[in-house]
């Protein structure tokens, strides 16, 4: 794909849905976020941030749930840490502990209920206003180097309206996603979609791209969320409020994404985010790319 620059769009706004209930990953969900998981020794939601930030969105509105004080403490002052780091001289990791308190303006919105993800951004109407936003999934995680959220915020400056980060995941694994059908652009990387549809059965998917967890919204999509009923899983589908936008003629444009991601909610690819994102560390990685050498020989062998 065609590398973004990292020139600061008009837009500063992001909403980070966190309401989720992670069914997928219990019982370690049960009373942790899935977001706030480690990946190696951060949380997976400080790679979310430090990615909105880097794309120059540094006002974010958490949609939080139930468990919310572990988020919030997070991106919260830890007054006694700091103090004993403090007095330990320990300045790498009080920087580390400040971090995610500097890094960004972070605000909390409560969704009352799990209602689905289009329910969830709606809550953040108040703060996001008559701008244009960006919508961040917690669990979906992009690896620094590939610059998805610079690009989309390029295409939505050149085309307006709305655009969405699409995936091949390929026909037999789209029910698990929104699926859309799409028109080629003159940019190799991006598509005009044409059609939504969330967790399509198979036979019924326009096509096995499937949206993935970054959104760059045009405001419009409050009223059209406020008309959308209970659609797959008896929830408020995002998907579908976008749905109503491109039906009533304004723009959708998707960026096909070919870098590296992982789903953090999904326990195999939390796996894979911690093996690699450990392997590549610069303090970890050395020794920890020996054992997997050493690892994967006993594997082999016992094969
Ligand atoms: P998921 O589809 O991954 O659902 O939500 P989930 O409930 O969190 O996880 P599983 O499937 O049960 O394991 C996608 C994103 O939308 C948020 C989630 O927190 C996640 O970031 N979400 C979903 C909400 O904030 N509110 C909702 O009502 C639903």
């Amino acid at each position: 794909m065609t590398q973004a620059s990292r020139t600061p769009s008009p837009t500063r706004k992001v909403v980070i849905p966190v309401a989720g209930l992670g069914t997928r990953f219990l019982p370690a969900t049960k009373a942790v976020p899935k977001e706030m998981l480690p990946v190696v020794d951060v949380p997976a939601l400080q790679y979310i941030v430090e990615e909105a930030v880097r794309a120059g969105l540094p006002e974010v509105m958490m949609v939080t749930g139930r468990n919310k004080s572990a988020i919030e403490d997070h991106f919260d002052r830890m007054p006694e840490i700091e103090a004993a780091l403090e007095r330990k001289g320990d300045h790498a990791r009080l920087a580390a502990v400040r971090r995610p308190t500097e890094m960004a303006d972070v605000h909390f919105i409560r969704q009352g209920q799990a209602l689905g993800l289009g329910h969830a951004v709606l809550c953040a109407a108040p703060f996001v206003g008559n701008d244009v936003f960006a919508v961040m999934l917690g669990d979906d995680l992009i690896d620094s180097r590939d610059l998805l959220l610079e690009r989309m915020l390029e295409v939505q400056a050149q085309h307006g309206g709305s655009v969405l980060a699409l995936l091949e995941v390929g026909i037999s694994n789209i029910d698990k996603y929104g699926a859309v059908a799409v028109q080629p652009t003159d940019a190799e990387d991006v598509v005009r979609i044409t059609d939504l549809v969330e967790k399509p059965r198979q036979e019924q998917a326009p096509s096995s791209l499937a949206i993935i967890g970054r959104y760059v919204l045009a405001p419009e999509i409050f009223a059209a969320l406020r008309d959308t009923p209970p659609g797959a899983g008896g929830e408020i589908q995002l998907t579908d409020g976008i749905k109503a936008l491109a039906t009533a003629g304004q723009p959708v444009h998707g960026v096909v994404f070919t870098g590296r991601r992982y789903d953090t909610g999904d326990r195999l690819d939390y796996l894979k985010a911690v093996v690699r994102l450990a392997a590549e560390r610069d303090d970890l990685g050395p020794a920890f790319r020996d054992f997997l050498v050493e690892f994967s020989a006993d594997l082999t062998h016992t094969q």
